[in-house]
């Protein structure tokens, strides 16, 4: 079945959280008309006020005249029922990182939506094959790991499932395109490229500082001045969220078998304590 891009013009965002109010955002900002779909209004509120300040920002510098916010507001339709996705053309699930939580809610937003539409779920770390397996159109089913922040950051990282067809790719990638954005495919495997290359690379460093090789600040200083990184991979991991951290590592450890993916005990001990980074106040520094 070819997929027109044109005639994707509705598209549903399942969770309305850190990624979703993003999504929902830059599919807004490109024209589409934005199913929003959490479980609670309070979280739809909290999304759409989260918008509502990033497209101000987006105003001030420029990219969005004031006169156009409003228009792009008024394409978000937020919901509390799945039934609404009886006229999305495409929908993304970015619900929180658990498999029998995407499951049930792919499972549900498989049934409501249109057969032609295509599913796809933005998950970090989770086996697109097996989220596929859960639907009934595993050949309509792929991955779109978009980046935080989704207005600013550049990358969707296409992830093809074993099931997934060439036309629902070529429908996916058309579509970030018309996002703005910079499609980069990856065939479906533990941690896709992304995540695969980082992790590894945050762990090391917690390795450097658990084993006394250098400080976090050090640590941080020489991938910034030496290696032209903008952001030093601990300063990264608090701000992904050190528990984040040790789940996708403990995902390719397991994915793998491999012990190189090994969670650092120091992250997992930060994370005992509560200590999460940016979101907790306190991860491998201290934020006011
Ligand atoms: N945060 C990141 O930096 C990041 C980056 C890339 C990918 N991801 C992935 O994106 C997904 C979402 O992560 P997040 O950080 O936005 O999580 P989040 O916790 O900020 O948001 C999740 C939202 O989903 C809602 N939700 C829960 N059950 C639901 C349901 N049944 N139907 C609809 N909504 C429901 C929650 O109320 C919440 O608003 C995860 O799979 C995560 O791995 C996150």
């Amino acid at each position: 079945m070819t997929i027109q891009i044109d005639s994707i013009r509705t598209v549903a965002v399942l969770g309305a959280g850190t990624m979703g109010n993003g999504i929902a955002h830059v599919f807004a900002r490109a024209g589409y008309d934005v199913i929003l779909r959490d479980v609670e209004q309070r979280f739809l509120d909290r999304a759409l006020d989260t918008i509502s300040r990033n497209l101000d920002r987006e105003v001030k510098k420029g990219k969005l005249t004031e006169a156009e916010k409003p228009v792009v507001l008024q394409r978000l339709n937020p919901v509390t029922d799945m039934a609404a996705l009886a006229r999305a053309d495409f929908a993304v699930e970015a619900v929180p990182e658990r498999l029998d939580l995407k499951t049930a809610v792919l499972r549900e937003a498989d049934a409501a939506l249109p057969e032609r539409a295509i599913l796809a779920s933005n998950t970090s770390s989770i086996s697109i094959t097996t989220l596929a397996a859960v639907t009934k159109r595993p050949e309509r089913f792929i991955g779109m790991h978009f980046m935080n922040p989704v207005p600013v950051m550049t990358l969707v990282e296409v992830i093809r499932a074993i099931q997934t067809s060439d036309e629902t790719l070529a429908a996916t990638n058309a579509l970030c395109e018309k996002l703005g954005k910079k499609p980069i495919p990856a065939n479906d495997a533990p941690g896709f490229v992304s995540n695969r290359v980082l992790m590894p690379m945050i762990n090391e460093a917690a390795f450097c500082v658990m084993e006394g090789v250098a400080t976090p600040e050090a640590v941080d200083a020489v991938m910034k001045l030496g290696m032209n990184h903008p952001m030093g991979p601990l300063e990264l991991a608090d701000f992904i969220g050190l528990d984040v951290c040790v789940d996708i590592l403990d995902v390719l450890y397991k994915g793998f078998g491999d012990s190189k993916y090994r969670a650092c005990p120091l992250l997992r001990k930060l994370v005992a304590a509560g200590w999460l980074g940016r979101k907790s106040g306190r991860g491998f520094y201290k934020f006011a």
